[in-house]
């Protein structure tokens, strides 16, 4: 952190017109240098100057929260039935980047707030977090994430089901517990939403026509809305006035939605080992991401008839084809443009936010959401 970025260029791709007010300033603090080894082992379509971002830049300022957090959810994962712990120990311990509890610690700490009650709620939105992977890993028939066998393959459908339930039901016991009307109401909105856009990209697999805008729903009911509502509950209980609490929610929509993007980017072009899960699960379950619907907009009619028909049948027998047609096309690279507006969008959102390590923070998380290997 705080290394000066060798390449002009690249500050001027990632730091967007309307965000130039932050200038050499926020870029020598976001930042990190890059790292030649890593570099070597990123993605080849990456220019060489790609900056590396580190979670743990954002992370160290809370890191004693954080701790108390993991506190609150190991106490919170008791139950009867022995196959829950074990399950729940399973996937939490296999560590994850904590991204959602951490958005809304640093929501709340930009405002002065912190203690029981955020710790709490960062438990609650990490379990939510959790119980949509659980199930998400069972529709997507994933066999691994967080670098280990999913639950699924482990343990089997029904119980990966069933715990992630659990997980669901002891998060809304906590927040019942916190006691205040408006978070339940946040949280209640927000998995609701969640639940509705699983269910709309189902509807959307193998549909070789979804546009962008219909994509972009997806992504911002099931994904961007938990990070909306990690920030905006930040916001809640550091005590923001309404026009606030809606900066912070933006921030956070906007965050979240370059953050699915950015995944959707890695599907095609990360490397296993750092990210933890399987390449190709998207179009194996013929999933219309960004980078397809761009090579069916904009590529040949050859590479365009290819990715319609490898997304219409699913399944992974033209993985290496469709890689070939994403990195010819730059596809990868619109895409990942894409992630990087809506990443200066977020920080756009909280630009008035006074000066503090906090917004700092939060800033960096806007920019690692896009451009991260992991
Ligand atoms: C994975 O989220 C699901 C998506 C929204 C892409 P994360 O990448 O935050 O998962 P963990 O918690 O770090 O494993
Ligand atoms: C995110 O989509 C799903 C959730 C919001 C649970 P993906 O299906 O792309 O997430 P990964 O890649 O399995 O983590
Ligand atoms: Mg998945
Ligand atoms: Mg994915």
């Amino acid at each position: 952190m705080g290394i000066e970025p060798t390449s002009s260029a690249w500050e001027a791709e990632v730091l967007p017109l309307n965000y130039t007010r932050f200038g050499r300033r926020l870029a020598k603090i976001i930042i990190a240098a890059p790292e030649g080894a890593n570099v070597a082992r990123g993605n080849a379509q990456r220019a060489p100057n790609r900056p590396i971002l580190e979670a743990r830049n954002f992370l160290s300022l809370i890191a004693s929260e954080m701790q108390a957090v993991d506190a609150v959810i190991r106490k919170r994962l008791h139950s009867e039935a022995p196959l829950v712990r074990e399950i729940a120990e399973y996937i939490i311990a296999s560590g994850g980047k904590r991204l959602r509890p951490a958005l809304l610690l640093l929501a709340a700490g930009a405002l002065g707030h912190r203690g029981h009650d955020c710790h709490e709620l960062a438990a609650v939105v990490e379990f939510i977090h959790t119980a949509t992977l659980l199930h998400d890993d069972v529709v997507d028939e994933s066999t691994l994430r967080r670098g280990k066998e999913t639950a699924n393959a482990h343990f089997g459908n029904a119980a990966s089901v069933l715990v992630g339930d659990f997980l669901y039901s002891r998060a809304f016991q906590m927040m019942v517990g916190v006691g205040r009307m408006r978070v339940m109401q946040v949280l209640a909105d927000a998995t609701n939403i969640i639940a509705e856009g699983e269910v709309l990209q189902l509807m959307n697999c193998h549909n070789a026509d979804l546009s962008v805008e219909e994509y972009l729903r997806v992504v911002r009911y099931k994904t961007a809305k938990l990070f909306e509502a990690s920030a905006r509950l930040g916001a809640i209980l550091g005590g923001a006035q309404s026009a606030l609490e809606e900066g912070f929610a933006a921030y956070g929509m906007h965050l979240g939605t370059a953050f699915q993007i950015a995944d959707d980017v890695l599907d095609y072009s990360g490397q296993e080992e750092e990210l933890g899960k399987s390449l190709g699960d998207d179009l194996a379950e013929g999933k219309p991401t960004l980078p397809l619907i761009h090579v069916m907009q904009h590529g040949s009619p050859e590479q365009a008839s290819l990715v319609r028909s490898a997304l219409e049948q699913g399944g992974r027998d033209a993985f290496p084809q469709v890689i070939r047609a994403v990195k010819e096309t730059g596809a990868l690279d619109a895409a990942l443009q894409t992630a990087r507006d809506e990443s200066a969008r977020a920080r756009d959102a909280i630009a008035a936010l006074p000066d503090s390590q906090y917004r700092e923070a939060l800033l960096q998380l806007a920019a690692f959401a896009a451009d991260r290997r992991y």
